[in-house]
C-alpha cells in the first residue's frame, strides 16, 4: 500500500516526482473518452521507469499462445490490447541537451487529474545538467465531445537563460507492447506524410489488419501571438513523422505549443478514407482551438457528473475514491458503440488483454443500469448475444455438442483467448454470468421482452453446456461438477465448487422459467427459437430438471457453512491476520504450490454466490458463511472487497463495510495490491459504485420496485446518489438522522424505504 497522492474532492494530486511511483501515477492519471485513452506518460522524452501506453478501442493483436505444454483445446492466441501510435510526443532540446526528467534536477513537480473536467495537468521546474533551468506546464485531454480528438497545451519558460531550443513534435507508430509473447512489433507502416505544421501516419496491425491513422497539427505562440520558428525540418523515419522546430528561447518568456491530434481507426472509417477523414477531423480541431475544444469536452463531463456523481460529505478520501472510480468507468465505456466492452484495465495498461471478461456481467452491468440509459446495459447484453455462435464453437472445440454454449473467459470477438488451462478450461462459472446478467437486466428494467428477442437463445445454449458438463456420481447418488476453478483462482481443479454448482443449477431453473414465459407471451417467437436452436423441449427440460433437483452441494452442517469445494475442511484453517506483512500479497511472495494448499482465498467465492442469490438464503446462513470465509480472504483480486462491502452492509457490520468500501474505492489510488503500475482495475470500479448504492444505500429491486435500506458510515455527514430507473431519476440523500428520496424526473412511483412503501411524486 502506498499513500503518496493528496486527498481532494475533485482532483488527484501528486507532488514531487518519485521515479519509483511514476508507473503507478501513469496508470492512475490516465485519460480517455471511450474511443481511445492513454496512460499519463510525459510529452517529453523520459529515460526513467515508464510504461508508455496509448490505446484505441477495439484494436487488438492476436499474439500466438505461448505455453510450456500445449493442451488440445487451447486458444491459438491471446488477444492483446495494443499499444497504439503515440500522439502526445513533444521532445525538447535546449542547446545540445535533452529535457529528460530522469537526468535533470526536478523541482515543484506536480501532476493533477481534474476529474470534474477530464483534464490532465503537469508542471515542474527542471535544471538541466549544464545549469539551465526551465519551467514546463502541460495540459491535455481526450475529447469527450469529439471521440477522435486529443489536445495538448505545452508551455516552456526559460528561467535563467536565453538560448536556442528545438522541439520535436510528432506522431509515432513505432511502438511496442511490453507483454508481447515473442518480442514482436505489431504495427506496420502503410502511409506517412509530413510537411510544415502537420504529420500523419497510418499503421496496420499484423494479422488483424486494423488500420489506425494518427495525425497531428500544432501551433506555437508567444505573448498570445503565433511565432515564426527559425527553422522547421521535417523528421521522418519508419512509422514516424514529425517536425523539428528550431526556436529562440528567451529568459522569462513563455512559449506555448498547442498540439492537436486526430486518431481514426478502420473500425469506424473505410480504410481508403482514413487519411482524408483524419485531415478533416484534424483541421476542424485545429480551427476550433484548444479553448473551444476544452469547453465542449468539459460540458460533456458536466453532464456525465450530473447523471452519476455520488457525493460524500465529511470524508475527503472516500469522496475522492468514489469519484475516481466513476471517472475511470465513464471514460472507459460510454455505451455508444455496441461492439465495445469494458476491459479490466480499460485504457490504463496492457495487462489482461482482451476486452471482455465475466467482470462485465457480474460487476459492470449494475453500474450502467443505475447510471445510464437502459440501452447501454442492453447493448452489453446484445454484445454477448452476437457472440453466441462463437460460444457454441468454443464449447465444440472442447468436445461439447448440440448447441452447448461456453462463453469465453477473455475475448475480443467471442472466441476464447485466455491461455491458462486452469482458467480457460476450468473457470466455467463465467458462462453463467451471461445468464445472470439477463435476469439482472430484466429485474431492473422490467424489459421481459428481451427474453423473446435475444435472451432465451443464450440461456438455452448455456443450459445445454451445464447439462453436458455435470456427471452422475453413483457413490453420492447426486450430480457433481468435477475439475473446476471457482471465482477463487487460488484453488484449481477442484470438485464441486459450491458457487459453480449453484450457478449451474440456477441457470437450468431460470432457463425453464424463461421458456415458460416466452412460450406464453410470444408463442410465434418461441416456435422460431425452438426451430433455430433445435430445442427438444420435453426431453431437454426434463433432463435439466432432474439435474437441478439432484445436484450435490458440499456443506458443513455443524458450522452451518457451504463448502467452497470438496475437502476444503482438510486445509489448515488460518486467518489472514496470521500472515506476516512481508508475505503479502501472497501471489507475489509465495510459490503457486503453497498458495494452492493454503486456505487463503483470492476473492469472494461462496460469498459471491450468497451476494448474487441472497434472497435464497436466511440472513443467519449468510452471516455464518461470511464469518467463516471473510477472515481467510486476502482480496488479491480487485473484484473482492466490493462484494464483501455489500454483504457486510447487509449483515450490519458497518465498520467492516466501510473498511471494504475504502479498500475498493482507493484500491488504485493507494495501490493496495501492489500492481497498479500495470494499469487500474477498471471493472472492479463498478463494484465500488455498488458498495455505496447496494451496500450503504441497501438498494435492491424486488418485484419491479426499488427498495432502499440505507445506513451511513460513522465518519460521513451525508451521502447521496442518483439512479436511473425505468424512465425516472431518483435521488437518495442520507444524513446521520434522515433519509430523503426525491423523484427528479419521470412519472410518480412507489418505492420501499426501510420496509415502508412510499409514493414518490
Ligand atoms: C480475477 C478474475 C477477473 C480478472 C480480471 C482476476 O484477478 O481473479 O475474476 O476476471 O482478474 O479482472
Amino acid at each position: 500500500m502506498k499513500q503518496y497522492l493528496k486527498h481532494h474532492e475533485w482532483h488527484i494530486i501528486e507532488e514531487g516526482l518519485d521515479p519509483h511511483t511514476n508507473k503507478i501515477s501513469e496508470s492512475v492519471f490516465s485519460i480517455g473518452n471511450g474511443r481511445m485513452g492513454q496512460r499519463a506518460n510525459f510529452e517529453e522524452e523520459y529515460t526513467g521507469e515508464t510504461l508508455r501506453g496509448s490505446y484505441v478501442a477495439g484494436v487488438y493483436y492476436p499474439d500466438k499462445t505461448r505455453v510450456g505444454w500445449w493442451k488440445n483445446g487451447y486458444p491459438e492466441y491471446f488477444a492483446k490490447v495494443l499499444n497504439a501510435p503515440d500522439w502526445i510526443g513533444i521532445h525538447v532540446r535546449i542547446d545540445d541537451q535533452k529535457l529528460d526528467l530522469a537526468k535533470c534536477k526536478v523541482e515543484d513537480f506536480k501532476r493533477v487529474l481534474d476529474m470534474k473536467a477530464g483534464l490532465l495537468m503537469r508542471s515542474f521546474a527542471a535544471t538541466l545538467p549544464d545549469g539551465k533551468k526551465v519551467r514546463v506546464e502541460s495540459k491535455r485531454f481526450c475529447s469527450m465531445a469529439r471521440g477522435e480528438v486529443g489536445a495538448i497545451r505545452y508551455s516552456i519558460t526559460p528561467l535563467n537563460f536565453s538560448s536556442k531550443g528545438t522541439l520535436s513534435i510528432f506522431v509515432n507508430a513505432d511502438v511496442v507492447n511490453k507483454d508481447s509473447n515473442y518480442d514482436e512489433k505489431f504495427w506496420e507502416e502503410i502511409y506517412k506524410e509530413g510537411s510544415e505544421g502537420i504529420a500523419i501516419v497510418t499503421a496496420q496491425t499484423k494479422k488483424t489488419f486494423f488500420h489506425v491513422t494518427t495525425g497531428m497539427r500544432y501551433v506555437i505562440l508567444s505573448d498570445g501571438k503565433k511565432i515564426k520558428p527559425e527553422r522547421i525540418n521535417i523528421e521522418q523515419r519508419e512509422k514516424f513523422s514529425g517536425n523539428i522546430v528550431q526556436l529562440n528561447l528567451e529568459e522569462g518568456k513563455e512559449l506555448v505549443v498547442y498540439k492537436y491530434a486526430a486518431i481514426l481507426s478502420s473500425e469506424n472509417h473505410p480504410k481508403e478514407k482514413l487519411v482524408e477523414n483524419c485531415r478533416k477531423v484534424l483541421d476542424e480541431a485545429f480551427d476550433a482551438g484548444f479553448e473551444t475544444l476544452f469547453a465542449e469536452h468539459e460540458k460533456v463531463w458536466a453532464h456525465k457528473w450530473e447523471e452519476c456523481d455520488i457525493t460524500i460529505d465529511g470524508d475527503v478520501a472516500a469522496q475522492q475514491g468514489i469519484r475516481f472510480n466513476i471517472f475511470q468507468l465513464s471514460q472507459t465505456y460510454t455505451g455508444e458503440d455496441e461492439r465495445l466492452n469494458i476491459g479490466p484495465k480499460g485504457f490504463t495498461g496492457e495487462k489482461y488483454g482482451g476486452s471482455t471478461y465475466w467482470d462485465t456481467e457480474a460487476y459492470c452491468i449494475p453500474f450502467y443500469l443505475g447510471t445510464a440509459e437502459q440501452k447501454v446495459a442492453r447493448n452489453l447484453l446484445i454484445y454477448r448475444y452476437k457472440h453466441l455462435p462463437k460460444a457454441i464453437e468454443n464449447a465444440r472445440k472442447l468436445g461439447f455438442k448440440d448447441g452447448a454454449a461456453f462463453y469465453p473467459f477473455v475475448t475480443m470477438n467471442g472466441e476464447e483467448c485466455h491461455n491458462e488451462w486452469e482458467i480457460t478450461f476450468e473457470e466455467i462459472h463465467r458462462t453463467s454470468a451471461m445468464a445472470y446478467a439477463i435476469r439482472d437486466y430484466i429485474d431492473y428494467t422490467g424489459d421481459s421482452h428481451y427474453l423473446a428477442e435475444f435472451g432465451l437463445e443464450v440461456l438455452i445454449g448455456i443450459s445445454r453446456f451445464w447439462a453436458q458438463r455435470v456427471n452422475w456420481s453413483s457413490d453420492k447418488n447426486k450430480y457433481v461438477i468435477l475439475g473446476v476453478t471457482g471465482p477463487n483462482e487460488y484453488e484449481n481443479n477442484v470438485n464441486n465448487n459450491w458457487y459453480t454448482n449453484y450457478l449451474g443449477v440456477w441457470t437450468l431453473k431460470y432457463t425453464q422459467q424463461a421458456i415458460d414465459y416466452v412460450k406464453k407471451e410470444d408463442p410465434k417467437r418461441f416456435s422460431e427459437i425452438v426451430e433455430k436452436t433445435k430445442l427438444n423441449e420435453k426431453e431437454e427440460t426434463a433432463n435439466w430438471k432432474e439435474i437441478a433437483t439432484k445436484m450435490y452441494f458440499p456443506e458443513d452442517e455443524k458450522r452451518g457453512v457451504f463448502l467452497q469445494q470438496d475437502g476444503f475442511l482438510d486445509k489448515e484453517l488460518l486467518r489472514v491476520t496470521e500472515l506476516k506483512p512481508e508475505d503479502r500479497p501472497i501471489n507475489q511472495k509465495w510459490s503457486w504450490d503453497r498458495i494452492l494448499r493454503s486456505c487463503f482465498i483470492k476473492q469472494a467465492d461462496v460469498l459471491q454466490g450468497l451476494y448474487l442469490f441472497e434472497d435464497d438464503f436466511e440472513q443467519e446462513s449468510i452471516r455464518k458463511n461470511f464469518d467463516f470465509y471473510e477472515p481467510m480472504t486476502v482480496h488479491e483480486s480487485s473484484l473482492s472487497p466490493c462484494v464483501h462491502a455489500i454483504l457486510a452492509s447487509k449483515l450490519g457490520y458497518k465498520e467492516r463495510a466501510y473498511e471494504f468500501y475504502l479498500r475498493t474505492a482507493r484500491l488504485d489510488l493507494d495501490d493496495y495490491n501492489n500492481d497498479t503500475e500495470e494499469g487500474c482495475h477498471i471493472t472492479s470500479m463498478a463494484g465500488t459504485w455498488m458498495s455505496v448504492v447496494k451496500g450503504f444505500g441497501g438498494m435492491r429491486v424486488k418485484e419491479g420496485k426499488l427498495h432502499f435500506n440505507p445506513f451511513i458510515p460513522d465518519k460521513w455527514k451525508s451521502y447521496s446518489f442518483r439512479l436511473e430507473f425505468r424512465n425516472r431519476v431518483i435521488k437518495l440523500t442520507v444524513t446521520k438522522d434522515s433519509c430523503e428520496t426525491i423523484l427528479e424526473s419521470g412519472e410518480p412511483m412507489e418505492i420501499v424505504l426501510k420496509d415502508e412503501v412510499k409514493e414518490l411524486k
